[in-house]
Order: C-alpha cells, then structure tokens, then sequence
C-alpha cells in the first residue's frame, strides 16, 4: 500500500520541510509515502511569473490566477494516471479521521491544489472534478498547513508506518469515541493512584472500564460526537453527570 501524491503549491519550501522530518520522512524512505511539490510559479506565463491578481468587481486581497493552475495541472494529467484532484479550502467537506483512513486505502493518485490568498478564480471548478475539502471552521493563509494536516492523518493508516505495537483500534474517533485516560509508571504518583482495575489484571474488567471510560469522556467534551458513537442506553446511564465547581452555576 503506497499513498502517491502530487502537491500544487507556491511555498514548496514548506511542504518539503514537513515532508523531511518524522513519520513522514520516514514513511517516503519506506517507500509507503511518494510526494511530488509542483512549484506553481513553474506554471506561471509571464516573467515575473505571477500566480495571483487582483479580484473583478474589487475588494481586498488577491485572487489565484487561472492559467499557472490549469497549465500545473494539464502537466501533471500527461502522465494519464487517474487522479483525485483535492483542492484545499476552507469551504470544503470537512476532512474526517474516517476519511483519513479511506484515503489511506485509495490505489488512485492524489494532486492536492493548495488554495492562497483570498481565493482561486472559480472558474478553476470547471477544469477537472475537484473534491474541495477543509480541516476545520477556522481560516489559515494557505493550504499548505491543511495538505500536511491530511496527508499526516492519512499515512498513519498505512500498516508498518506507526510502531509495530500501537494501536489504530482504540484511538479516539475510533467509533465516534475519544480514547480513554492512560496511565504509565508509577501506580502512585505524590499521592496519585492509577484507578485500581487497571493493576487487576481482569481483562475482561479493564476492558469494560475503558468503555466506560471513553463514553463518560464523550459524552462531557464532545456531546456532538456522542449522538453518533454506538453505545447503548445503559451504558450512556453509567455516565455520572460532571461535577461543577463549588460556586458556579450551571445556568
Ligand atoms: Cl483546506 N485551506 C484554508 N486556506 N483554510 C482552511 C482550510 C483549508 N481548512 C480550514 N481552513
């Protein structure tokens, strides 16, 4: 399984100094990770090799030009090789940990556009089947960040790319659930004991705290991801309500 993928961008400098450390580097050594940075102002016309202009109809900032986008992507269609064509945008469907782990599954390439400025002219959506997507309800200055953000997520789906010894089945998200508390030596810390059941040695009880556990954390910071998550109603009960701090009210 290999994640192939080519990145549009005017600040490869950028991508490749993410691309070069960690996980990442190390999943392109293994050969699980293949990136190619297009640089756009390659794709420029003129020789000041402009990519961006001023919006029609005015206002503030700069708008991505048409041609370096369309002449970057006719270069990179001459291969003949089937592509997702991801454009990064903050108007996009927002990208999800079960995305990430499709994406991870997919035998086509990827080119990812990496949106800038106040925008790309629109009429970039007639050129080839784009699949906008966002990492979220904020804006950033470019989608150079967000084609990282995803690219990261996506590869830690890959088998052999995470140690050998973690786990992609209990993480949070995994079930619309946050991960349950972990704990590490020592069993007391200053006074601070690790829950009992986890030094029973009861599998079977551990497992069942860690349920709990998880459900309880849901339900108290992510209410929008609890409705999702398969638990049953008896399970949701065993959710104590959280304890509000003497002298506030929950008003
Ligand atoms: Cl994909 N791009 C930009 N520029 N801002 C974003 C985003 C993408 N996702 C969230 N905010």
């Amino acid at each position: 399984m290999t994640l192939r993928c080519d990145i549009i961008t005017l600040f490869p400098q950028m991508i490749r100094a993410v691309l070069d450390s960690s996980i990442l580097r190390r999943a392109q050594e293994r050969g699980v990770l293949e990136v190619r940075v297009v640089d756009l102002r390659d794709y420029t016309i003129d020789r000041h090799r402009t990519a961006d202009d001023v919006p029609y109809g005015g206002g503030a900032g700069m708008v991505l030009k048409m041609e370096p986008i369309v002449r970057a992507t006719e270069a990179l269609s001459a291969d003949g090789e089937a592509r997702r064509w991801i454009l990064t945008s903050p108007r996009g469907r927002v990208f999800t940990h079960d995305m990430a782990g499709e994406w991870s599954r997919e035998s086509r390439r990827f080119a990812f556009l990496c949106g800038h400025y106040e925008g790309i002219d629109d009429r970039i959506r007639l050129t080839v089947p784009w699949e906008e997507v966002s990492i979220g309800d904020y804006v950033l200055t470019g989608g150079e960040l967000a084609t990282l953000v995803m690219l990261d997520a996506s590869i830690r789906f890959v088998p052999g790319v995470l140690g050998a010894a973690s786990s992609l089945a209990e993480e949070s998200f995994v079930n619309s659930l946050l991960e349950y508390p972990q704990y590490t030596r020592p069993a007391e810390f200053q006074g601070l004991r690790v829950p009992e059941v986890l030094l029973s040695g009861h599998h079977q009880a551990i497992k069942t705290w860690r349920r709990q556990q998880a459900i309880k954390e849901t339900t108290h910071r992510r209410p929008d991801l609890i409705e999702r998550a398969r638990s049953t109603p008896d399970e949701r009960r065993q959710v104590e309500p959280m304890a509000v701090p003497k002298g506030r009210s929950t008003a």
